[in-house]
């Protein structure tokens, strides 16, 4: 049987292939109770702190929520809220809190800090979301995926096209490799995952028997897709004067009805992890309507809002996949 209890969640390969499916199948069992109000509340008395050096809607939300239903409490540090990084060092902050909660999330920059704060703090730290990798979130797409697929893990085929060089561009090589499946990245060459990245799946896809493909060519990559996933082009923490080049880099894999229509498969699905700027209906959205002209960034409206899309079951499966981290871990 798997047991997590204690362990940390920095990032994907911290877990077996095993490990990772018993979270997913955890997820879909505690929203199966939540659902049919019979949920077991398995953290009282647990005390979790939730450090976000970068925004967050879901992440936040998904762990409040996650441990409210479970009975545990939280304490939100905002990027100005707490002295990590400032006054004190990450490791005297990893030494402080581990002696008050039972568990620490940690959303920032780069991913060794996230790595600092779980070699001093003596409880769980789980990442939600590095410059280099973006865990929980796979637990959710992977969830998702599954719910709207009648094959197995291992047969599940899935593009993602976009900045690949990202957080979310290695998340969903590694996840796939791990488990198995077949993985198709759509970017330009100078946006393809980082190289020690792309070396470390292929040597998963060794063991796992998953297909890796990246290409620059869109068709090739959603050509019998079961999914098409997507993210934004410019990610937190990037400068302003990255926009230019990435929208000239990336217009051509913006995922469009056509798009969806190249995989071959009407029952294909549109995955974001979200934010997106789809409709432009941001700041930064307006500016760059009005400097490039486009309508829409890495999605069009009209895949968005199609029936294909399940943006929002994916994002609701944040909640119910991060409980199921808290619950393996901490419960
Ligand atoms: N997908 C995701 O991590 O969203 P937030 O940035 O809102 O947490
Ligand atoms: N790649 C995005 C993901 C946001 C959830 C970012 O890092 O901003």
């Amino acid at each position: 049987a798997v047991d997590l209890k204690g362990r940390h969640f920095l990032k994907e390969l911290d877990f077996t292939p095993e490990e990772f499916r018993h979270l997913v199948e955890l997820a879909a069992e505690l929203k199966a109770a939540k659902k049919a109000g019979a949920e077991q509340r398995r953290l009282r008395g647990k005390n979790i702190a939730l450090i976000f050096e970068k925004t967050s809607t879901r992440t936040r939300c998904s762990f409040e929520v996650a441990a409210a239903d479970q009975g545990a409490s939280t304490t939100y540090l905002d990027p100005s809220g707490s002295q990590m990084g400032h006054k004190e060092s990450v490791k005297d902050t990893a030494r402080v809190l581990g002696r008050m909660f039972d568990g620490i999330q940690y959303r920032g920059y780069g991913q060794q800090v996230v790595e600092e704060l779980a070699a001093h703090a003596g409880v769980p730290v789980w990442n939600g979301l590095t410059d280099e990798w973006h865990p929980t979130q796979m637990l959710a797409d992977v969830l998702t995926m599954a719910e709207h697929n009648t094959k197995p893990l291992g047969e599940i085929s899935y593009a993602y096209l976009g900045d690949a060089r990202s957080n979310m561009g290695h998340s969903l090589l590694v996840t796939g490799a791990l488990l198995g499946m077949d993985v198709r990245i759509a970017a330009p060459e100078s946006l393809w995952p980082d190289d020690g990245v792309t070396a470390e799946a292929h040597r998963l896809a060794e063991v796992s028997g998953a297909r890796i493909t990246l290409t620059e060519d869109v068709d090739e990559a959603v050509r019998g897709a079961d999914h098409v996933h997507t993210d934004v082009w410019v990610s937190m923490g990037e400068p302003k004067e990255v926009w230019d080049e990435r929208i000239a880099l990336l217009r051509p894999y913006a995922v469009t009805a056509g798009v969806m229509r190249a995989t071959g498969n009407p029952r294909a699905t549109f995955l974001h992890c979200l934010p997106s700027f789809h409709d432009l209906g941001t700041a930064v959205g307006r500016e760059v309507h009005a400097r490039h002209g486009l309508e829409f960034m890495e999605v069009s409206d009209e895949v968005f809002e199609s029936e294909r899309s399940v943006v929002f079951d994916q994002a609701e499966n944040r909640m119910h996949t991060i409980k199921a981290v808290l619950v393996a871990t901490l419960g």
